[in-house]
């Protein structure tokens, strides 16, 4: 009998043990806390710590560019100056400044080429394994350790843990296998209706590798302002980067006074332009710059306005109210603006490496084009049925320019009785159908699904916030699918957020409005596909807040804050439902216009009735004790507005 007490106390004990090793396990696996998340990761024994005796090994000849960073940003983040060696073993010869490193030697990270393990998964694949000897990033190419490096990074500087002794930082062992599952993983900056700097564009670079997207697409120009040199046509800049000054709410701005000067803008000159491109392909980061044609050009037209179908003068667009007088169309027939578009994709095929230009395309108002002669005319000579063929001719003749510069034409999905050129890759941004449509047709598709990847929309409660359009919530670009049911997946690049700026004025609201969205952009683009889960992705979230925080990046919270909205009772009067996107937050409110905090009472999944006399609610979320969203408070007319349309 006590034996078998024994025995069963001893069996109890290895049970505990083996649940604590898996719950460690699983605790450590969850504790690397990296985003986007790896293919496979497997956590391993020990830790490497790293030290001011950890040197990094390159291959010999091999571009030592990226690894500078890399020694930069583990200077950044440690203080440690870590010295670049060259392995021996490979018998080539050193580059000059760097020293030698014996074979075999430990407290390295060690970057290897490996072309044979890892060419099928592409140029940007990686295995990275840490254990307490040193660091391996296996590659075939710089792009894959690259992003070895960046995830390298996330380990050490998510949680920058010290070792016992104060001289180094602990990194937990793991093995890595990680490859993309898009090649176009992208952002889109409007840098037209707000200008953004050379040194801002490169800060956000900075962000966008750190995460492993890829794409930069550069919004060139719009109404609001052109912002790219072009030495053949010094006008687009002289006149077209700049507006008169006006700043708030974008819409119904004062129109420009008679003589009031425009002093608000700016442009990239050719030299910024090759600078960005050298600094975006250090990063592995490609710039793809937009012409936004025949539509959206009124910049153009206000330095040329030779170019619409009117030719009256026109001033770069403030904000004022639009009116019939103005139009922001380029003639769609006329000869002279071939010949400018032609010299303006000319000089952006030479400044751009980039694959593709974009073109634009979108929201063209034809309105013109059937009131003007040559229009007209032209519609006749090239017998098309109509203004919408003409948009068609348009194209065509603009993805011809771009064919003849050797760059491929890219442009926004319109719906066109004319159709898109052939050959133009195609940017779906509604929905996902033109993408559906176009990839089944054999053409290029990259997806930005306006409902799941616009950064302009607002992403907490509109009340707060100077919204425009429509809400984009971090937990809706989480469910962003670049591929819908039927898609040939073959044909699609990827995907991005993109990022319209009519109501972003400075760079601290540029990063808050694409992060932490571009996390999940990041995640959905690069990760496998519905493999994440919601919960364990905003853990993730949550662990890099800190380190946004301390590298100055800004990033909304407002996934924190409560969503609030009303609906019919039974007796259809109004109630009001509270809720929030992450799990496990309290949220407290008030009826009597005094501000909520942990001790008021909690939402507990009942709607709740408006007392007698309450003009607002109150409401704020919390977490053991914590304030994290924001304090919302609605009138109770802002709820009834809220109610849904009878
Ligand atoms: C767009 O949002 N007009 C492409
Ligand atoms: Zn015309």
């Amino acid at each position: 009998m006590f034996k078998m007490l024994f025995k069963l106390a001893s069996l109890k004990a290895v049970l505990a043990a083996a649940l604590l090793s898996v719950l460690f396990f699983n605790a450590r696996a969850q504790s690397l806390n990296l985003i986007p998340k790896p293919v496979r990761l497997e956590p391993g024994e020990g830790n490497f710590v790293l030290n001011a005796r950890t040197s990094i090994v390159l291959p010999a000849a091999t571009d030592t560019g990226f690894a500078s960073l890399f020694a930069a940003r583990l200077k950044l983040a440690t203080g440690f100056n870590l010295p670049l060696a060259v392995a021996r073993s490979l018998g080539r010869e050193p580059v000059a400044h760097l020293k030698h490193l014996k074979p075999g030697a430990r407290n390295v990270i060690r970057l290897v080429q490996d072309e044979n393990c890892l060419k099928s998964k592409g140029d940007e694949a990686y295995e990275l394994e840490i254990n307490s000897a040193g660091v391996t990033i296996r590659a075939a190419r710089s792009a894959g350790w690259f992003y070895g490096m960046q995830t390298f990074m996330q380990l050490l500087s998510v949680g920058l843990v010290q070792n016992q002794k104060g001289d180094g930082y602990v990194i937990p062992a793991v093995f890595i296998e990680d490859y993309p599952r898009f090649k176009w993983r992208g952002l889109m900056v409007d840098v037209s209706r707000h200008f953004f700097n050379k040194d801002v564009i490169k800060r956000y670079i900075d962000q966008m590798a750190k995460y492993k997207l890829n794409t930069l697409h550069l919004h060139l120009t719009d109404n609001q302002g052109w912002r790219v040199a072009i030495s053949s046509l010094p006008k687009l800049t002289d006149v077209g980067a700049w507006r008169v000054p006006r700043t708030g709410y974008w819409r119904g701005q004062k129109a420009p006074e008679p003589n009031e000067k425009a002093t608000s803008g700016g442009f990239y000159t050719q030299e910024d332009i090759r600078e960005l491109v050298a600094y975006g392909q250090q990063r592995f980061v490609e710039i793809v710059p937009e012409i936004d044609v025949p539509g959206h050009s009124l910049a153009m037209i206000a330095a040329y306005p030779e170019l619409s179908c009117t030719k009256k003068p026109q001033q770069v667009l403030a904000g004022d109210p639009w009116n019939a007088s103005r139009t922001n169309v380029l003639c769609a027939a006329s000869d002279s603006v071939f010949i400018a578009l032609d010299k303006v994709i000319g000089e952006i095929a030479q400044l751009f490496p980039s694959k593709y230009i974009h073109i634009g395309g979108d929201e063209v108002s034809r309105a013109y084009w059937d009131k003007c002669p040559v229009c007209q005319q032209k519609i006749k000579d090239e017998h098309l049925g109509s203004a919408e063929e003409l948009q068609s001719y348009f194209l065509k003749r603009v993805a011809q320019i771009v064919l003849s510069k050797g760059k491929k034409p890219m442009g926004w999905y319109e719906n066109l009785p004319g159709g898109l050129p052939d050959e133009m890759a195609v940017m779906s941004w509604k929905d996902s159908k033109g993408g559906l449509l176009s990839a089944n047709k054999g053409q290029q598709v990259v997806m930005t699904p306006a409902f799941f990847t616009y950064l302009d929309f607002y992403q907490g409660d509109p009340y707060l916030e100077n919204a425009i359009f429509t809400v984009n919530r971090l937990s809706t670009t989480f469910q962003f699918d670049p591929l819908p049911e039927g898609i040939n997946a073959k044909n699609v690049l990827g995907g991005q957020g993109s990022l319209w700026t009519e109501q972003v004025p400075n760079e601290r609201k540029l990063q808050s409005m694409t992060w932490p969205r571009a996390f999940a952009l990041s995640e959905v683009l690069w990760s496998a596909g519905n493999k994440s889960d919601w919960n364990n992705f905003i853990r993730r979230v949550e662990s890099h807040l800190p380190l946004l925080d301390r590298e100055q990046v800004a990033c909304s919270r407002y996934f924190y804050d409560a969503i609030v909205t009303a609906t019919p009772g039974l007796n259809k009067e109004m109630l009001v439902k509270l809720s929030t996107e992450v799990e496990g937050l309290d949220i407290h409110y008030s009826f009597d216009d005094t501000d909520p905090d942990q001790y008021y009472p909690v939402y507990k999944g009942t709607p709740l009735s408006i007392p007698k006399g309450a003009q607002s609610i109150r409401v704020v979320t919390y977490r053991k004790g914590q304030q994290l969203g924001r304090l919302l408070k609605l009138p109770v007319t802002e709820l009834q507005r809220r109610m849904p349309a009878k």
